[in-house]
């Protein structure tokens, strides 16, 4: 048996996935449901590993299929090990960037292809996937400046891309979007953080009405 609530969080640098997923998990609190909030890449010891290679400016400039194989490690240990296990024991799972987020950055922003990318997840991985998707809707360039606190914070290795590759993620995202609205729902992600925050809890009810 797998259980229903599997949520990804999606968008651009700085679109605010870490600041919403927090918000969502108290609101399943509240409900009274067991929860595991979770990220990629990471959510294992060596997923957290492969992590640090895939942000790391000491990684340089990485091959786009060594980043598709790194995102796809990763995401191997995190499904078997600990998504699974959590969905199958009846909590609910809120992960911060999963499978879209290899289809927009190494698809779509890196140019491997949507295709071929969900052709491999797929492969090795199987065809499930969450049960819905918060795509954070924000201009690549306004994220990116949230990101980086007005130049106080240092960018990792992928916020630093050009603009033309956020662009391109971005753009991808949206593309995905539209071919399966059932399981992606688009958040307008500008404005303060708890009007966001409602506008998201709305899609979930829309996609989960027995949650009201
Ligand atoms: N709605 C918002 N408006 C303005 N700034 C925000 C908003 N939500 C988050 N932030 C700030 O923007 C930065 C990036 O947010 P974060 O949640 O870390 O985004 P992400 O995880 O998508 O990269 C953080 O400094 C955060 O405090
Ligand atoms: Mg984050």
């Amino acid at each position: 048996m797998t259980g229903r609530f599997f949520i990804t969080f999606e968008g651009p640098e700085g679109s605010g996935k870490s600041t919403q997923i927090k918000k969502l998990q108290e609101f399943f609190e509240k409900k009274g449901f067991e929860i595991i909030l979770t990220r990629e890449p990471g959510g294992t010891k060596p997923g957290d590993a492969i992590r640090e290679v895939l942000i790391s400016k000491a990684s340089g400039k990485l091959e786009a299929e060594t980043e598709m194989f790194l995102m796809l490690a990763q995401r191997c240990e995190h499904l078997r090990k600990v998504i699974n296990p959590a969905l199958n024991a009846g909590k609910v799972v809120l992960c911060d960037r999963y499978f879209d987020s290899s289809v927009a950055y190494q698809g779509y922003g890196r140019g491997l292809g949507a295709e071929k990318v969900r052709k491999a997840h797929e492969e090795f991985l199987g065809d499930f996937l969450p049960s819905l998707t918060i795509l954070l809707q924000i201009a690549p360039a306004d994220g990116l400046k949230r990101a980086n606190h007005g130049g106080t914070k240092q960018l990792d290795r992928m916020e630093c891309e050009e603009i033309s590759f956020h662009e391109r993620v971005f753009d991808g995202y949206n593309q995905m979007a539209e071919k399966e609205p059932e399981r992606i729902a688009k958040v307008d992600a500008v404005g303060n953080p708890d009007e966001i925050s409602k506008r998201i809890i709305a899609a979930v009810l829309k996609r989960f009405p027995e949650l009201a």
